[in-house]
């Protein structure tokens, strides 16, 4: 690994370094920024109305089927890594909320990819595989969802296999910066990624349609390179003009042709593409059934959404190998409020210097705690954080109550894991 002396910013799937600045992340990586469409979402969740889902690509589309009541799907993979904590808690909020909303909802635990990148044998990727299912059963995941395990799905193996003919090796370099000595699983897993996300669409799952996936902000390459490949496995694809759409054909001309035959649009037609003029979702949504007809997957580029990393109790980032600097959702209540007991606050140094000074909730891990899962109502937040600005209260106290409330938590879920496991049956878990 590089140093990084300055602190920079360093964000991709293997890596997430110095002090994330999100605004930055939001145009350098060319997302949209979650402000921009939170009135147009019904009911926004309380990590959207937060910022704290930040960043987004083509969520319009997921809006307008929320809307229009047409099909559409929330898509998100767990890698196996160690036991449940409140980060993958807060994904898994993310797609069960999307199944209230009235999406179909797939949730893939992504064992090839422990396998590679952990190291994890398959025995040991599906136990700990299991605790994630039980925990976003227990979270309360509604049974009509697709559950499965990436190496027991011939569906997601099979599209990762034709996707991966779209892809070489100096595109895996430049996006994922691998080397010569990459080995090939390691190459091939982001593809496997790929078909997690496109998989929803295929014609088992009832065909094209919107698909959000809920991710960190770190897995944005995968979304990049999937969106594009959505394109690159369909016979046509899309580029908007002004008036309508520009559609290629990357299979060759004798399917524009066919298309231009049978477009009810006006049109021009060039030797390589073909402008369409009109509404331009009418035109791509009647050019994806003619595809359909011709045998074609006729993909839609999945949308996505960005939420916040977890900072770490004890100050920097969280770690799998320091079980003090996260809360684990298997942790006994009685250790976990321990943890919070001893994290790093954005308190002054004497209680004095807090009663005038009050203290610094955007820098106090606790308080990030508050926000990310402990209060949804923003009122109560807000009192949580004027409180503390205001020096009305010290953090042993603040600390106190929030100890309290992840111990109620983790008392009722641990519950929860209990039933969950006695209702494995009623799922659909492909492992
Ligand atoms: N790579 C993701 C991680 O590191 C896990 C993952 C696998 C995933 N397949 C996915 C995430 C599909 C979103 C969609 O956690
Ligand atoms: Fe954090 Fe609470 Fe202390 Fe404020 S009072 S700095 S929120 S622990």
């Amino acid at each position: 690994m590089q140093k990084n002396e300055n602190n920079d910013m360093i964000v991709t799937p293997w890596e997430v370094e110095g002090v994330i600045d999100y605004a930055k992340l939001i145009k350098e990586f060319g997302m949209q920024s979650i402000s921009d469409i939170l009135h147009d979402i019904p009911e926004p969740n309380w990590l959207m109305r937060r910022g704290i889902v930040f960043g987004h690509r083509d969520y319009q589309r997921i809006v307008n089927a929320m809307k229009n009541k047409t099909p559409w799907a929330v898509m998100s993979g767990f890698m196996p890594s160690g036991l449940p904590h409140f980060g993958h808690k807060m994904t898994m909020d993310e797609i069960i909320w999307h199944q209230q909303m009235g999406g179909k909802a797939f949730v893939g635990i992504a064992d090839m990819e422990s396998f590679v990148v952990r190291g994890f044998s398959w025995e040991k990727a599906k136990e700990i595989g299991m605790e994630y299912v039980k925990t976003i059963i227990a979270l309360g995941l509604k049974e009509d969802a697709i559950i499965y395990f990436q190496s027991a799905s011939t569906i997601v193996k099979d599209l990762a296999f034709e996707l991966a003919a779209e892809v070489n090796f100096s595109e895996l370099k430049a996006i994922y910066g691998f080397m010569p000595e990459t080995n090939l699983a390691k190459m091939f897993v982001t593809s496997i990624q790929a078909a997690d996300i496109l998989h929803p669409q295929l014609k088992a799952f009832g065909g094209p349609k919107p698909v959000v996936v809920p991710v960190g902000a770190d897995q944005d390459p995968h979304i990049r390179l999937t969106r594009d490949l959505a394109s690159r496995a369909s016979i046509f694809s899309f580029e908007r003009l002004k008036e309508g759409v520009r559609i290629r054909s990357r299979k060759g001309i004798e399917y524009l042709q066919r298309l231009s035959g049978e477009l009810d649009f006006d049109k021009i037609i060039y030797e390589e593409h073909i402008d369409v003029f009109g509404d331009p979702e009418e035109i791509e949504e009647n050019t994806r059934k003619i595809e359909l007809e011709l045998g074609g997957k006729a993909l839609i580029p999945p949308s996505s959404t960005y939420h916040r990393f977890i900072s770490g109790l004890t100050g920097g980032k969280m770690s799998s190998s320091k079980p003090e600097s996260f809360i684990s959702l298997m942790d006994s209540p009685e250790d976990a409020s321990s943890k919070i007991i001893k994290a790093v606050t954005g308190g002054r140094v004497t209680a004095e210097e807090q009663r005038e000074l009050g203290g610094e909730p955007e820098k106090c891990a606790v308080f990030e705690f508050y926000n990310f899962h402990l209060v949804k109502e923003d009122k109560e937040l807000r009192e949580i954080e004027s409180e503390c600005k205001e020096g009305r209260i010290l953090c042993g106290q603040c600390k106190k109550r929030a100890a309290e409330m992840i111990s109620n938590f983790l008392k009722e879920h641990q519950e929860k894991m209990k039933e969950a496991e006695s209702k494995l049956d009623l799922y659909n878990i492909v492992v």
